[in-house]
């Protein structure tokens, strides 16, 4: 299927690593430029960036800590200075830390929802006015937006105020900017090998009805189509991606 992104200009947060550097090089197969952004891990960037590459696309690396407002209004200022016109923007980074209710302090309480949550929303704030009309966001929450998490609630709080903020981003943007959610299930990323450790050994097994975890491949798959013009009839929708672990 052509997914008509010949040439589109995409903007990825989270790009160094896992699904967001996944979703850099699928952009990229389908034939668009993409902007790498990442915070410290500037190795993992460099290296998705030259994936992108490779399949003949334009990479530009853009550091960012979206913990920071100021930060981030500072990148778009940048880009904007440089000219440039976005057709996607994709806010796939995110931060979970494993932590019993009890022992969350509000340090840990603000980051995580600072970088998951209101990250987001300055990030939509900051790059929807680079972005060409026709264009599309897509937000990446999780399926602990839905099942609520004992161990990780900052999270999952930040996260189901994702898929909200989803919902009203698409209203006040229409008819310019489709935005969307994605929400995975546990995924073979950095972050997802940091939860499973954490699982019993048989939780695929009995918890997802497809008996396995998810790659990064399978989450940008499903991320690029949903930005991509195909998907031009969705808006404020929450697609969830989790083998089955929740229906709704
Ligand atoms: N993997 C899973 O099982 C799973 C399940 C459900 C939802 N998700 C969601 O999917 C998204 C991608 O996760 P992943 O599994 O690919 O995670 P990952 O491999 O751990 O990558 C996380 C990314 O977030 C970036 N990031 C963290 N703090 C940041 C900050 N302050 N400013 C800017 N960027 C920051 C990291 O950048 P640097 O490395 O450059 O610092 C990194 O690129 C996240 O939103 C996550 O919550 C993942």
């Amino acid at each position: 299927m052509d997914l008509h992104l010949s040439d589109k200009k995409v903007l990825i947060t989270g790009a160094s690593s896992g699904i967001g550097a996944a979703s850099a090089r699928v952009f990229a197969e389908e034939g668009a430029d993409v902007i790498l952004s990442y915070h410290r891990g500037q190795t993992g960037a460099a290296q998705a960036a030259e994936e992108v590459r490779r399949l003949g696309r334009e990479a530009r690396l853009l550091q960012m800590d979206l913990s920071k407002a100021q930060a981030i209004s500072s990148a778009a200022e940048q880009l904007k200075a440089d000219g440039v016109e976005l057709d996607i923007l994709v806010l796939c980074a995110g931060l979970n830390m494993l932590t019993p209710y009890q022992e969350i302090t509000p340090e840990e309480w603000e980051k995580v929802l600072g970088i998951n949550l209101n990250g987001s929303f300055y990030a939509i704030q900051a790059f929807a006015p680079l972005m060409r009309d026709g264009g599309a966001i897509v937000t990446v929450a999780s399926v602990a937006a839905q099942t609520g998490a004992a161990h990780h609630m900052h999270y999952a709080a930040a996260k189901a105020g994702l898929v909200n903020l989803t919902k009203s981003a698409a209203r006040a943007l229409a008819p310019r900017l489709r935005v969307n959610c994605v929400a995975p299930g546990i995924t073979l990323t950095p972050m997802g090998e940091d939860t499973i450790a954490a699982m019993p050994p048989d939780y695929a097994q009995k918890k997802l009805l497809v008996q396995r975890y998810a790659t990064a491949d399978e989450m940008a798959r499903c991320i690029v189509f949903v930005a991509s013009p195909v998907a031009g009839f969705m808006t404020g929708a929450t697609v969830d991606i989790n083998g089955g672990r929740e229906l709704r």
